[in-house]
């Protein structure tokens, strides 16, 4: 038997590591089991955060896109606070461009700009640019930087991480998790919280599945694009220092791995089609993640079958976007035992079973 934590996490991706964070400030005892840290989503992101560009619906995701949106600069600077780490957040803002046949969608305050506004906004897109839409409050943060904070972060406030430990059952009793197996002996806590993303399936019957996504970057020594570009098939995400990341792609392909020569052809095709100049920037390289997908793309959060397992999973095309919501909502709810009312709306019984079952789920390993 391994030692006991007040919190176990299984997931040590962006989900899991910020919520630990958030309950260790909040003075938990917590341990975090990750099997494959470089397999986590949070890798294979651009870092966008994107609620209003994502083209979000007004309802209660798009209100939680929002609420961590504007969570960010307060998060991400204490992080760095605490870390002496940059994060790379940047309110740069996202100009969506819209081709003749792109379909106009937007709501809330998003800006119009005409053909002329445009290309003055943004020199060198497509000729075929007719206009487009400004998002001065979407924003962006360096993915690979908030790794490597959100790790360091970890390891100052004494949380235990344990990587290459992958959890392979739960232990159940009365609606309780009673331990956890892993691949390194049993796990013991009070509370659990699973936030194993795309592998959610492996330990709860879930409706989470795979979402592969392709990406590549280039490296230019111009400080030619100061704003993320949203368009058709494409997003194209600079950085501060030059570097250029672009994606992806959204295959319902499983586990499939690798980048794919059709994959990559029709994100070049989109991407060059939208900015012309990005044809001839060096290729730094390509790779490739897996978005955890929900039926209707929300996230599931909270209260799970198990009165002492949390969910914190599903984040589909919005885990980075949604990482500091959701690690305050969490620790929140497993620190005052309190739920905020936004958690209702995604919680997972909205995919249960309509026929009452006597055990939670009736797939679950115990
Ligand atoms: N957040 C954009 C994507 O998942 O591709």
């Amino acid at each position: 038997m391994n030692s006991r934590s007040d919190v176990l996490v299984i997931g040590g991706g962006a989900i899991g590591l910020a919520t630990a964070i958030e309950l260790a400030r909040q003075g938990t005892q917590v341990t975090v089991l990750s099997r494959n840290f470089q397999e986590a989503a949070l890798h294979a992101a651009a870092g966008m955060l994107a609620p209003q560009a994502e083209g979000l619906e007004p309802g209660p995701m798009l209100d939680l896109c929002l609420r961590s949106r504007d969570l960010y600069p307060e998060w991400t600077s204490q992080l760095t606070e605490l870390t002496g780490l940059e994060t790379g957040y940047w309110p740069c803002g996202i100009l969506a461009p819209a081709f003749a046949d792109s379909s106009p969608r937007y709501t809330g305050d998003a800006k119009w700009c005409d053909r002329t506004t445009i290309h003055q906004h943004q020199p060198d897109l497509s000729p075929d640019i007719v206009g487009g839409w400004w998002f001065p409050q979407d924003a962006q943060v360096n993915n690979q930087q908030l790794a490597q904070v959100l790790l360091q972060a970890a390891q100052q406030l004494s949380i235990t991480l344990e990587e290459g430990v992958s959890v392979t059952a739960f232990d159940t009793q009365d609606r309780q998790i009673q331990q956890v197996q892993t691949t390194a002996g049993p796990w013991q806590a009070q509370t659990y919280v699973l936030a194993t993303g795309s592998w959610s399936q492996e330990l709860l019957p879930i409706p989470v599945t795979p979402r592969k996504g392709q990406l590549f970057a280039v490296q230019t020594h111009t400080q030619s694009l100061r704003k993320v570009l949203f368009g058709p098939g494409t997003y194209i995400v600079p950085r501060q220092n030059g570097r250029i990341v672009v994606g992806a792609t959204s295959e319902d392909v499983g586990f499939a791995a690798y980048n794919t020569p059709g994959g990559m052809q029709s994100l070049l095709a989109a991407t060059i089609r939208l900015y012309p100049p990005l044809a001839d920037y060096p290729l730094e390289g390509c790779w490739w993640g897996f978005r955890p997908a929900t039926p209707d793309e929300w996230p599931i959060l909270g209260h799970s079958p198990y009165e002492n397992l949390i969910l914190a999973t599903g984040h589909y095309r919005n885990g980075i976007l949604l990482t500091p919501v959701t690690a305050r909502l969490i620790a929140d709810l497993i620190v005052t035992g309190q739920a905020d009312p936004c958690l209702a709306d995604f919680s997972w019984q909205r995919f249960a079973p309509s026929s009452p079952s006597s055990e939670p789920f009736a797939l679950a390993h115990s």
